[in-house]
């Protein structure tokens, strides 16, 4: 009967079963399919009264199904989202995360100082030749300074016959900056450079910040307020005090070696104040000076319009004193320990 048929839909407990059912009442062997073939074999005036009845019947039982299978298919979507919830409020495994390491993180710190003086970061290749490294920033083939650097040459010459070498310096990128850029210009150059020599204080790779400025009438005054406004943002102490003492570079002219104030406060040096005041002494920090007007030259630019002052950093210096830092070798370690010693892991 119909109602029988309709309780055995409403009561298939999952979609399997619903398919059997459609199957057994309107498959081709099904029970209505039956039912609708005898309808061939009837007088006109039965099939009038028989007919409809069938025909609502399978209507019936064809609506029945979709609206069962739609309910079932509906409780197999909400079963599967109930099981597959995430549960945000779960605390999540704890990973050991990396931090910055601090060379990086003065280099950044760079960056961001001089940006706000309107200076650009440059770069140039860590492999050199020896006429952006040394020719170029007047220090010719026999100069005594070319055998001081310690220089790591390759054993083959580049296709212009230079020699080729690790650079032992930033300063060739004031030659690139000059001839790629032309004048006005306004960079730091921060990278990796290269020495043979190794103990506490040196390791055979460290890295510099190169800093230039060129335009038209740039004198000493220029350097020594960059200079003093970069150490006071860097070290965040307004009490920064500088002396520039004469020196020599080939590639400046006048040279000025930059020497920095401290103060000894229970035996370790804190960067402030007048190195001449009791208790007090100069660290020297950097060399600097007004760039060699052959220098200039060399860069493609006329040293009659244009000026400038260069100055050369140790960056790994600059971390040691800001971060209280005393070994240097341990800053190409890789050893984690260190790092979070120094505040430089969470
Ligand atoms: N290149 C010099 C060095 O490595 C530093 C320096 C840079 C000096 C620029 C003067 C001007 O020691």
């Amino acid at each position: 009967t119909r109602e029988a048929a309709l309780a055995r839909i409403a009561a298939a407990q999952d979609l399997d079963a619903l398919e059997a059912l459609r199957i057994e009442f309107l498959g081709k062997q099904g029970s209505i399919s039956g039912l609708l073939k005898t309808l061939g074999t009837m007088s006109p005036e039965e099939r009038q009264s028989v007919g409809p009845q069938i025909h609502a019947l399978r209507e019936g039982v064809t609506d029945a199904l979709a609206s069962r299978k739609a309910a079932l298919e509906a409780a197999v979507l909400e079963a599967r989202l109930a099981n597959e919830t995430v549960d945000l409020t779960l605390p999540a495994p704890e990973a050991p995360r990396g931090s910055v390491h601090p060379v990086s993180q003065v280099m950044d710190e760079l960056a961001e100082i001089f940006a706000d003086l309107g200076f650009a970061v440059a770069t140039g290749p860590e492999i050199e030749d020896d006429w952006h490294n040394f020719t170029a920033l007047n220090i010719p083939e026999s100069h005594p300074a070319r055998a001081m650097h310690d220089t790591f040459y390759f054993p083959d010459k580049d296709a212009e016959g230079r020699a080729m070498l690790l650079r032992t310096h930033t300063s060739p990128v004031q030659i690139r900056a000059m001839i790629e850029q032309g004048a006005p210009i306004r960079i730091i150059a921060p990278g990796r450079v290269y020495r043979s020599d190794s103990d506490a204080t040196h390791t055979p790779m460290f890295h510099q910040v190169e800093g230039m400025v060129i335009d038209r009438g740039i004198h000493l005054g220029h350097l020594k307020w960059t200079l003093e406004t970069f150490l006071k943002a860097f070290f965040e102490r307004d009490d920064i005090v500088l002396r520039l003492r004469p020196s020599y570079f080939p590639f400046t002219e006048p040279s000025v070696e930059v020497d920095v104030g401290f103060a000894l406060v229970g035996g370790r040096r804190v960067l402030g104040g007048s190195g001449d005041a009791p208790g007090h002494g100069w660290m020297e920090l950097l060399g600097s000076g007004m760039m060699n007007r052959k220098v200039i030259a060399a860069g493609g630019l006329d040293p009659d319009e244009w000026q400038g002052f260069a100055f050369g950093v140790g960056v790994d210096r600059l971390a040691m004193l800001k971060y209280g830092m005393d070994d240097l070798r341990a800053f190409f370690d890789g050893d984690a320990r260190w790092l979070s010693h120094y505040g430089f892991n969470p």
